[in-house]
């Protein structure tokens, strides 16, 4: 299954994958927002503020790069979590 994926600073929008990360379809894309990261959740250069649409978390974030309470509020590390909706998101 596919979903939209969108910036909302830029207008830029990606298409996902509901088995790939976030992170992973906006690199794939060659225009992400993000230039380089570790894509295993170590870095925080991916954290992102989920505004709208559904989400699953499929790998452990780091506490130090997203606490429980930013957790919460749908801050996420985007090479942590897969689509499972449409998703509109900016960078935090
Ligand atoms: S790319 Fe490093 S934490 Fe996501």
């Amino acid at each position: 299954m596919t979903y939209e994926i969108k910036d909302a600073e830029s207008g830029t929008t990606y298409i996902g994958r509901d088995d790939e990360s976030i992170f992973g379809a906006m690199h794939k894309s060659g225009r992400s927002i993000f230039k380089g990261g570790c894509e295993g959740g170590g870095c925080g250069i991916c954290k992102v503020k989920i505004l709208e649409g559904e989400y699953v978390t499929f790998k452990i974030m780091s506490r130090r790069h997203v606490t429980e309470e930013e957790e919460s509020q749908g801050i996420v590390l985007a090479c942590c979590v897969k689509p499972s909706s449409n998703i509109l998101l900016e960078k935090a």
